[in-house]
């Protein structure tokens, strides 16, 4: 069974932005477009280092990328994403792609994603869907004005079914991405996948754990990226020698014990 794909090899691309396509409460969700240079190609959680001109590179998953356009969903967390969301860069650039991408040969798969690692789902979904795959793609947020339109890119697929959550109600289930999984048979997928906040992902790696399922889920973890190049050593997983930025951004439930001792809390 194939899950990781190796493929390396970065190349750098300018970037013009095309379009804004939606902006919500602390997050933006701009359209770029190449400049005189062929966009990298990526497979389904590689990221990009994000050059804003005059700052920093950050790393970015892009929601949606095809041969002349590229999305990225960005949220308010730092002073570089502060500038992005205030103030979109015309000029930008990428290199990439970054990490592994993340492959599985599912029959039922379940995503469940909040904040940005909805970025990192959206063309998971796509891909796992075009394989044959039945996707329920379940998106939490804390209120509707902070849900991306993801809907935009999953129109096309029939086998995509999108559970949206919101912690006051304003949208969809009234409570998180994990409050909205009672509704669904966790069991019955055959991977699931998670891309979000720490506490989110530490709230699924529980549940797996307690329904004896932690051999089927994967996180798609967001460390501290420094180089994305393997170089730095910043971004290494707890207890492993593996590198985010190089063998990530996803690992194996299996892999997740010293992580989710560092991030998750206490049982109550
Ligand atoms: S970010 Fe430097 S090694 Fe991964």
């Amino acid at each position: 069974m194939t899950l990781a794909t190796e493929r390396w090899g970065y190349s750098y691309c300018s970037l013009r932005l095309g379009r804004v396509l939606w902006r919500g409460k602390g997050a933006i969700l701009l359209s770029y477009r190449p400049q005189a240079c062929v966009l990298p190609e990526f497979e389904p959680t590689q990221f990009a280092m994000f050059w804003v001109p005059g700052i920093e590179a950050i790393p970015l998953a892009p929601i949606y990328s095809s041969k002349n356009r590229i999305d990225f969903l960005v949220r308010l967390r730092g002073s570089t994403t502060r500038r992005i969301v205030e103030q979109p860069p015309t000029k930008a650039g990428i290199i990439g792609p970054m990490g592994r991408g993340f492959a599985p040969k599912a029959k039922a798969i379940l995503l469940v994603g909040g904040g940005t690692g909805i970025a990192s789902l959206v063309p998971l979904a796509r891909w796992a869907s075009r394989n044959g795959a039945q996707v329920t793609l379940v998106y939490g947020a804390r209120t509707d004005n902070e849900l991306a339109p993801i809907e935009m890119y999953l129109e096309d697929l029939e086998s995509v079914k999108l559970v949206v959550a919101t912690d006051d109600g304003s949208k969809g289930v009234k409570g998180t991405a994990i409050d909205a999984l009672s509704t669904i048979n966790v069991a019955s997928f055959d991977f699931i996948v998670a891309a979000g906040p720490p506490a989110m992902i530490c709230a699924l790696y529980r549940l797996a754990g307690d329904r004896g399922l932690l051999d089927r889920l994967y996180a798609s973890l967001e460390t501290l990226v420094r180089c994305g190049m393997g170089f730095c050593g910043s971004c290494m997983l707890p207890c492993t020698s593996s590198l985010l930025c190089r063998e990530g951004p996803v690992f194996p439930g299996s892999m997740l014990d010293c992580w989710a001792e560092r991030e998750c809390e206490p049982r109550q």
